[in-house]
C-alpha cells in the first residue's frame, strides 16, 4: 500500500488522461519550483510507473554488474587487489538493495522486482551481458563503467522523487571510491609490461561499444526521456550523459597512452561536442532485449541464487511472523 492507496497491479497501463487535471498541475508545479515527492504525495499513475521502472532496472544492474567483477575475486592479482574487489562487489549488491527498497516505497513488492527480472520480464544495464575474459576487462569495468554510472548517477541524484535521489546520493558516495580503484588498476596496467598495455588496449577494444552503448540509445531513438525529464526524474538526456563521459574521459584515456577504438573520435570545436562512429544500435537492441552474449548465464546464475537462497527467506518470514520458537524461549 502506498500514497494513493492502490496497489501496483491496479496501476498498469493507466495515463496521464486519467489524472485529476488541477492534481496534476499542482504536481508539475511542485516538480518545477524543485521540491521532493515523497512515497506518501500524490503522484500520477505514470510518474509512479516510470520510476519503479527505472529504479528496478537500476536494482537489477547492479545485482547483475556484480557477476563479472565477482567472477575476478579469487583470480585478482595480489591480497589487495582481491580484498578491494571483494569490497566493490559487496558494495554493488548494497546498491541492489537500496534501489530495490526505495522502488518498493512505490508498491511494487520486492519478490515480484526479482521475478520479473529472472524471467527476462525486465531489463538491466546492456554492458553486464558481455565477459570479462581478462583481469584487465574487471580493471575496465572499475573504472569505466563505474564513471559512466556515476555520470547517471550523480546528474538524477538531483532529480524530484526523494526515495530514489537519497538512495543515489549514498551510491555516488561509494561509486566514487570504486572509480579510484579501478583508474589505479588501469594505471597499472597501461603502464606496466608490454604485456599489460596490450591486455589492457584489447580490454578497452572489447568495452567500447557498450560502454557508448550505456547511455542508452540517441535522443532521436529514446522513448521515455521526455516524460522523464519533464518529471525530472532524468537529468540529463542520454546524449548529453554520453558527451559528458566522453569529456571527462577521453582525455584521461588518452592520457595513459591508450588507443579508443574510434577512429572518427574527436572533439568537435565548431560545435563544442564530441563526434564519434554511432556504434552498432542493432547490437544494443538484440542485447538489452535477452540476446547478447552472456544474457542467458546472468539470469541463470541469478535464478540459481535465488533458488538456493530459498530456505533462508522461508525461515526469516517464520521468525518474522514468530512461528519459529527458540528451544531457550
Ligand atoms: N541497458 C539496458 N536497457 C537500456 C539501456 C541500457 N544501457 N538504455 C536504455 N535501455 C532501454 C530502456 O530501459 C527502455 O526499455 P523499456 O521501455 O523496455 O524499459 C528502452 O531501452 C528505451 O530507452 P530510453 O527511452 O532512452 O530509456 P530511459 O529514458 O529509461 O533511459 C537510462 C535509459 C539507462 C539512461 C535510464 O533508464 C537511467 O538513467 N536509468 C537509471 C540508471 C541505471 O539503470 N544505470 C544502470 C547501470 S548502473
Amino acid at each position: 500500500m502506498y500514497g494513493g492507496g492502490n496497489t501496483f497491479e491496479k496501476l498498469q497501463g493507466t495515463d496521464l488522461q486519467n489524472e485529476d487535471p488541477q492534481k496534476l498541475a499542482e504536481f508539475e508545479a511542485r516538480i518545477q519550483r524543485g521540491e521532493k515527492i515523497e512515497p506518501a504525495d500524490w503522484m500520477p499513475a505514470l510518474y509512479r510507473k516510470q520510476l519503479v521502472r527505472m529504479i528496478e532496472q537500476h536494482g537489477h544492474s547492479e545485482i547483475i554488474g556484480a557477476l563479472p567483477e565477482g567472477t575476478w575475486i579469487t583470480r585478482a592479482p595480489g591480497f589487495k587487489r582481491k580484498l578491494s574487489l571483494m569490497a566493490k562487489v559487496q558494495d554493488e549488491v548494497g546498491h541492489a538493495q537500496l534501489l530495490y527498497a526505495a522502488a518498493e516505497t512505490l508498491g511494487k513488492p520486492r519478490e515480484q522486482m526479482i521475478d520479473d527480472l529472472i524471467n527476462g520480464k525486465s531489463k538491466y544495464s546492456n554492458i553486464f551481458n558481455y565477459p570479462a575474459f581478462t583481469w584487465a576487462d574487471a580493471c575496465t569495468i572499475s573504472w569505466l563503467v563505474d564513471a559512466g554510472a556515476i555520470v547517471n548517477q550523480l546528474a538524477n541524484s538531483r532529480g524530484s522523487y526523494g526515495p530514489y535521489c537519497r538512495a543515489l546520493e549514498r551510491i555516488c558516495a561509494e561509486e566514487s571510491f570504486h572509480l579510484k580503484y579501478g583508474h589505479h588498476a588501469v594505471i597499472h596496467l597501461a603502464t606496466g609490461t608490454p604485456k599489460q598495455r596490450e591486455m589492457m588496449q584489447a580490454a578497452l577494444n572489447r568495452w567500447w561499444g557498450p560502454l557508448m552503448h550505456f547511455f542508452g540509445p540517441p535522443d532521436k531513438m529514446s522513448v521515455h526521456s521526455e516524460t522523464l525529464m519533464r518529471w525530472k526524474v532524468k537529468m540529463a538526456s542520454n546524449d548529453d550523459m554520453r558527451q559528458q563521459f566522453l569529456d571527462m574521459y577521453v582525455p584521461k584515456i588518452w592520457e595513459l597512452g591508450l588507443t579508443i577504438p574510434d577512429p572518427l573520435l574527436r572533439k568537435n570545436e565548431e560545435t563544442g561536442k564530441w563526434d564519434y562512429t554511432e556504434p552498432d544500435w542493432e547490437e544494443f537492441k538484440r542485447v538489452i532485449n535477452g540476446d547478447g552474449p552472456l544474457n542467458k548465464e546472468r539470469l541463470a546464475v541469478r535464478r540459481t541464487a535465488e533458488e538456493r537462497g530459498k530456505w533462508v527467506r522461508d525461515a526469516m518470514k517464520k521468525v518474522a511472523a514468530k512461528e519459529y520458537v527458540t528451544p531457550l524461549a
